[in-house]
């Protein structure tokens, strides 16, 4: 049997391959809610064969959407709306993840393909901005958000561990916690936008500080049987990325030490002026090194979406699984499509009965 499809266990949950949906924002929520959009899109992956489906970021407070289409857990209600999603990707056998989100100085911006950038002042549909300063991203999020108080932190931490309760109460069974990406936490950890100079600010241990806190207390009523995951750019690709990988890999060993069952390495996106070496696996030999250097199970994404290389990077114990993004939304089924072009012996679950019977028999 190909690596790829393999099953993998983690804590409590085993997963049918390495092949996992990363989350992927849709931008069709209303207010926070899910929709039929988000019913069809997620029943689809996870019957296309998916061992995990990682529902997109999802917003632990209004403010903390990166658009206005951006769904949202931050009340009961909204909550309950991914019941049915939920058990649909259950009942296709796959595993329902979420990944829990704030997206701080890059919040408030118009949909991608209606721009990407923030939405302009005075405009009603946008809102405040908070971060850890008041440090406008750049480019075309120059909008200058709030730099956070005590409180705000507090509060922030404590929508954390609400949305994670919620997540847990109706039914999703692997959570992630987003902590990449220029949003929220990765900015209260990068040098270039956190410039407090009280204790969330500052040295590495400062810095760190916000996201360790929230791990942790998202860990305490995270069912400790369920995997707890977190999603984090472990550097720039700004000229200093040894020393930001070094910090990064002290801070995953941290994560790990606070509970946390899985990285997905992922990049910092901080700053808009980077070089980042794009290309067919790029990040396989960073996660390889964050997994032995951290001594962690890792997944990423980026570029590992054909069959040879998936199959490669986890045979080389580059990967433990692997996030299949893109190549999913052009083809759901891409599993069937990996294994038969893997020539691997194709698993019952690969093709449901109503679409295998007509491809595979004649
Ligand atoms: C439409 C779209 C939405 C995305 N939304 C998120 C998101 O909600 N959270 C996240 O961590 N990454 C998000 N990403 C990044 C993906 O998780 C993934 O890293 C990226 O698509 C690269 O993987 P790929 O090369 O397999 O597509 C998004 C990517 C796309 C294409």
């Amino acid at each position: 049997m190909s690596a790829l499809f393999q099953p993998y266990t983690l804590k409590d949950v085993t997963l049918r391959n390495r092949i996992a949906i990363p989350p992927m924002c849709q931008y069709m929520a209303v207010d926070g809610r899910v929709n039929d959009w988000h019913q069809a899109h997620y029943t689809s992956l996870a019957r296309g064969g998916a061992g995990l489906v990682i529902v997109e970021a999802t917003a632990v407070a209004p403010e903390g959407r990166i658009t206005p289409g951006c769904t949202g857990i931050w009340n009961d209600g909204l909550a309950q709306a991914f019941a049915p999603i939920v058990q649909a990707i259950k009942a296709a056998g796959s595993v329902p993840g979420i990944q829990i989100a704030h997206a701080g100085r890059k919040a408030s911006a118009n949909l991608p393909w209606e721009g990407d950038d923030h939405i302009a002042e005075g405009d009603p549909r946008g809102w405040q901005t908070i971060a850890p300063s008041a440090l406008a991203y750049g480019k075309g999020l120059p909008k200058v958000p709030r730099a956070m108080t005590l409180d705000d932190i507090a509060r922030v931490k404590q929508n954390f561990v609400d949305a994670a309760v919620r997540a847990r109460d109706v039914g999703f069974e692997w959570l992630e916690l987003h902590f990449a990406h220029g949003y929220l936490a990765q900015t209260f950890f990068s040098a270039h936008s956190n410039q407090r100079t009280d204790i969330y600010g500052g040295n590495a241990e400062n810095r760190a500080r916000f996201l360790l806190e929230t791990l942790r207390a998202v860990r305490a009523v995270w069912p400790e049987n369920l995997p707890l995951t977190v999603r984090f750019g472990v550097l720039e690709y700004d000229g200093r990325d040894e020393a930001t990988l070094l910090e990064s890999i002290g801070l995953v060993r941290e994560f790990k030490k606070s509970g946390m069952d899985m990285i997905s390495v992922s990049i910092g996106f901080t700053i808009p002026e980077t070089s980042i070496p794009w290309g067919p696996a790029f990040l396989g030999p960073v996660a390889e090194r964050v997994r032995r250097e951290a001594d962690v199970p890792v997944s990423s994404a980026w570029g590992f979406g054909t069959p040879e290389i998936a199959q490669r990077v986890v045979e080389q114990q580059q990967l433990d699984i692997v996030m299949v993004g893109r190549s999913h939304l052009a083809n759901p089924h891409w599993p069937y499509f990996a294994a038969k072009e893997l020539k691997v012996e194709r698993p019952s679950w690969v093709l449901p009965a109503p679409y295998a019977h007509w491809l595979e028999r004649y």
